[in-house]
């Protein structure tokens, strides 16, 4: 497929490694994910096998066989490693090559290369080095609030016919809630386009803070917490590169500083792992933890399954915007408008850390 000439500065019109930000982590699963099959996944134009070892270990392989380049997530797991399922060649969790059947000897060169690959927070998270076996410069982030005991949680993983800076785009604006997400998180349109808006940017994160006093409560809010008919509402929007963390949520009127990080209420706390697949598709991985009120039914998994259906929304959305940009080519010129700024903010980071800055 060519590519196609872009109004968008940071959407590369070339492949290559250059065009998307490395020496990241970037998500690239949920630790569930990783059982007694190995799962072939593309990060940033890399094929990668990702597996479980006998110990319980996580590791992740280049998708090749060095013999006859057969994906290794075709094979089969056992105790010491992933078996080819062509010929069989055995490999451990570092790429060596231990066994070729019917032949003594292992030549040294008998391997693929292997990627870092962590587990936290029943999370998966790949280190994507800028060169072939860079090791990781930092920790995978943390995410507390999957082991919070307030919190449960449910997510999913999407795949996406679209380039990942789109949901960047749309989750740095969430004005959109009050024209695509009308049956669950949407309430009052103009409310939401007409709330102020504060962006700060530190190093490679970008913030976007939106507050709603007086709102009204939308339907996942009123099936959740004893709201009657107002409550004041917030976004908390934290970009990074490989990730994004949006905590929003609403507390009875009046009844909590909405600049108390550790204020009550009713959470919803959204992880959403964008990571590239190419550069016209990628892998979205997301999740919500949300609190439940002491006098009200156990929401949590409405609240999840709710979560679904927005983001369902937001895939129709988003595919048809790509679709319609790639039909329209160079002629669909765009204009900033008020709601940009958080996500344009995001793109001359990914831009910088893309190297085409
Ligand atoms: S292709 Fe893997 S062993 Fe032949
Ligand atoms: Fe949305």
């Amino acid at each position: 497929m060519n590519a196609v000439t872009l109004p968008l500065p940071s959407i590369p019109a070339t492949s290559g490694i250059a065009s998307f930000p490395r020496d990241q982590w970037y998500m690239a699963g949920f630790g569930s994910e990783l059982s007694d099959k190995p799962v072939g996944r593309t990060f940033l134009n890399d094929k990668v096998v990702m597996f479980r070892t006998a110990d319980g270990q996580v590791a992740a392989l280049e998708d090749r066989c060095c013999h006859r380049t057969l994906p290794l997530s075709c094979g089969t797991l056992e105790t010491t490693g992933l078996r080819c399922g062509y010929h069989g060649m055995l490999y451990a969790p570092d790429g060596q090559c231990l066994e070729i059947p019917g032949q003594d000897r292992v030549p040294a060169k008998a391997r693929v290369r292997s990627y870092h690959l962590v587990e936290k927070n029943q999370l998966l998270w790949i280190w994507m080095p800028a060169q072939e076996g860079g090791a990781p410069t930092r920790e995978a982030p943390d995410y507390p609030w999957h082991d919070h005991p307030d919190y449960k949680w449910g997510g999913g993983h999407y795949h996406y016919r679209a380039p990942w800076q789109l949901i960047h785009d749309n989750l740095m604006d969430l004005s959109h809630l009050g024209y695509v997400h009308l049956k669950t998180i949407g309430g009052n349109a103009r409310l939401h386009m007409n709330a102020p808006m504060k962006v700060t940017a530190e190093g490679d994160t970008v913030k976007v803070v939106r507050h709603m006093p007086g709102s009204v409560p939308p339907p996942t809010y009123l099936a959740a917490w004893p709201f009657g008919a107002a409550c004041d509402r917030w976004q908390e929007i934290e970009f990074h590169v490989s990730h994004l963390r949006i905590w929003t949520g609403a507390a009875l009127p009046g009844t909590a500083s909405l600049e108390d990080p550790q204020r009550h209420g009713f959470h919803m706390r959204g992880l959403h792992g964008i990571t590239p697949e190419t550069q016209e598709t990628c892998h979205y991985f997301w999740s919500m933890s949300s609190n439940q009120h002491p006098d009200m039914p156990d929401t949590s998994q409405e609240v999840v399954d709710q979560t679904r259906f927005t983001f369902d929304e937001d895939r129709l959305v988003i595919e048809a915007q790509w679709e319609n940009i790639r039909a329209f080519g160079p002629r669909a010129e765009w204009i900033d408008i008020h709601v940009d700024v958080g996500a344009n903010r995001a793109r001359r980071i990914v831009q910088r850390l893309s190297g085409q800055a």
